[in-house]
Order: structure tokens, then sequence, then C-alpha cells
């Protein structure tokens, strides 16, 4: 729990309790219940979960992106001790500061209207320091070669839609980090792209936190991926976390069946099989979810898997919700 952790030690990003609903025409959907997570300052965590699962919610939570009419929310999202959470003007602030976000697709978050000069110019305006056209235009260029791009000239002239799927995706990359935020959110980076340009992605993204010391939030649906890349992981099942740990505990010892799962369904390079994925698919969100949300998929599910289900605490900040974890003696 991030409240027994010491005071002197404070998280980054803490997200506690967080429940979150949309009102739609069927009625109200619940799709977070009750999450805590946390990212340090310099860390690497990585949430991961089947599509619809809802880690892309709790990216736009955090950033003050969701619809803020159709949303019930309760809980608690800190920034450096900072609440968000209900408070669209406090998220605003930190957009594109402190806070960046990168999307599953680059065009989607670049306007076709606007050459990456005019657009790149106006992020850098976002970051609050007052720079020359010359110093705002040295900033681009060198942001963009940070990127591996080498003629930052050209693409600054241009528009999204003359670009590369991995220059554009090279250009987001760029703008998302010019201001050196302290977080950045990396939402399935590429994966609209080719699997090359997001392996380059994860590279820069590796660069880039090394060298300038930013936290990242890396969601994905590719535990092949995470375990290149996180040092702590947060697997969530129908909007709620049902295990952590750090990375390598994750992947050796791994405590939640839905986890195994998860690991079972990676491709292998030495056992090329086609991924058959999990068998069954996610709750109805519609309806209220009682005890383990994953029990009609679960092979070892038993009766009291009907009843409500606490994370138990393993070794090393590794802890899962499921009843048959035994806590270490
Ligand atoms: N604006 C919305 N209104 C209603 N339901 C939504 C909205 N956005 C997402 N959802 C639902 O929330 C659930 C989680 O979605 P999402 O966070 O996108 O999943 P993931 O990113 O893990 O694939 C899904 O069931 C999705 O249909
Ligand atoms: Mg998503």
């Amino acid at each position: 729990m991030s409240s027994t952790r010491p005071v002197e030690a404070p998280d980054l990003l803490a997200i506690s309790n967080l429940s979150l609903g949309f009102s739609t025409l069927d009625g109200p959907v619940r799709v977070l219940r009750g999450i805590d997570l946390t990212v340090r300052a310099q860390e690497k965590v990585a949430l991961v979960g089947e599509s619809g699962s809802g880690k892309s919610v709790t990216a736009r939570a955090i950033m003050g992106l969701l619809p803020e009419r159709r949303t019930m929310a309760s809980g608690s999202i800190r920034f450096a001790g900072r609440e968000l959470l209900g408070r669209p003007a406090e998220a605003e602030a930190l957009r594109g500061r402190e806070i960046s976000m990168i999307f599953q697709d680059p065009t989607a978050s670049l306007n076709p209207f606007f050459s990456i000069r005019q657009q790149f110019r106006t992020v850098i305006a976002r970051g609050g320091a007052r720079h020359s056209a010359e110093a705002a235009e040295q900033r681009m260029r060198q942001a963009l070669r940070d990127v591996s791009i080498p003629d930052p000239e050209r693409v600054l002239g241009s528009y999204s839609f003359q670009l590369s799927g991995g220059l554009n995706q090279r250009v987001m990359i760029a703008m998302a980090l010019v201001n050196t935020p302290k977080l950045l959110i990396a939402d399935e980076p590429g994966t609209a792209l080719d699997v090359t340009v997001q392996e380059q992605t994860l590279r820069m993204m590796r660069r880039l936190s090394q060298q300038n010391g930013t936290a990242i939030l890396f969601i994905s649906h590719n535990l092949g991926v995470v375990r290149q890349f996180a040092d702590r992981v947060y697997v969530m099942y129908a909007g709620a976390l049902v295990e952590e740990g750090p990375v390598q505990r994750i992947f050796t010892a791994p405590l939640h069946p839905y986890t195994r799962a998860l690991l079972a369904s990676v491709p292998r390079l030495a056992r090329p099989t086609i991924p058959t994925g999990i068998e069954g698919s996610l709750p109805d969100r519609l309806k209220p979810i009682q005890g383990c949300a994953f029990r009609p998929r679960c092979s070892l599910s038993i009766s009291a898997c009907a009843s409500e289900v606490a994370l138990v605490a393993g070794a090393e900040g590794h802890r899962a919700a499921c009843v048959h974890v035994v806590p270490p003696a």
C-alpha cells in the first residue's frame, strides 16, 4: 500500500482506490474497480492486460482526458502530491509539461492541417519558459535528432501525411519529451504501426528515460515487450489489478492464474506456436462483478472465489488477488 511507504520517499504518481464508470445509453458501465497503482520518480512501470481491461481509461483518467459529464469517479490520483481527480484544470496545467502521453497511433495526435514545425512550436510554448524564435528552432531540431531523425529541417517543414508512420511516431515522441516531463504515459505506443517501429519506440523511450530521468507508465498487452522494458508490472483484469510485482518475479514466479494464462499466450521463438489467447471473454461490464472476475475462466476456481478477494502480499513487493496465494510465513 502506498500509505505504508516512508513519507520521505513520495511517489511521483499515486493512484489509490480509483473506481470509475461511464453513463451510457444502456446504463452505467463500471470500468475501473478500486485500483491502487504507483510510479516512483525515474521508474519504468508496465500496466498489462487483455484488450478491454481498462488500461487506456486509466491513462486518460490520469491525463484528465475523460468526458467529464459522463464519467463517475471516486478515489484519488495524485501527481507529485497534487490531487488530479475531479480537477480538470490541475490536469490541464500538467499536460505536455510534467506529464506527457504517447498513443497507439501517431497520426491521431498529429493535426494534418498544420506543419510539424507549427505544432512543435505550440508544444514548446506550453512548456512555459520563453524562447526566442531561434532558440525554439534549435530545441525542435535537437529534440528530433534525439529520436534519431537525421534531417530535422525537412521533417519540420512537412505535414504528418507526408511522413511515414515510423517518422510520425518519432515526431510524436520528440514532442512528448521536448519539455522534459517527469512522467511519460505510453499507451501501446506504435502498435498501430509495424513491429520494427514498435521496437524502435521502446529503444528510444528507454534511452530517453535514462538520459532525462523520465518515469514511464508503459501500457501494453504484449508481455514479451514488457519483460524487456519494465522495472515493475501491474496486471489488470476487468478493471481491477490482480497482481503486481518486480518484473523478474512476475515472469519467473507469477502468482495469479490470469497472469499465468497471459504468459502462456505469449509466443516463444524456440517454440513457435500460434498464441491461442485465453479461453472465454471478459465479463459484461453492465452487470456487477462479485468475487474474482476471472473465476468463470479459471481452471482453479473454487467456491471461495465467489467472495471478495483481497491482494495478498508475497515477497519483494509481489502481490496478487487470488485465494490460492499463501502469504510467506
Ligand atoms: N467513453 C467510454 N464510454 C463507455 N465505455 C467506455 C468508454 N471508454 C472505454 N469504455 C469501456 O471501458 C472498458 C475499458 O476500455 P479501455 O480502457 O479502452 O481498455 P484497454 O485499453 O485495456 O483495451 C471497455 O469495456 C470499454 O468499452
Ligand atoms: Mg487501450
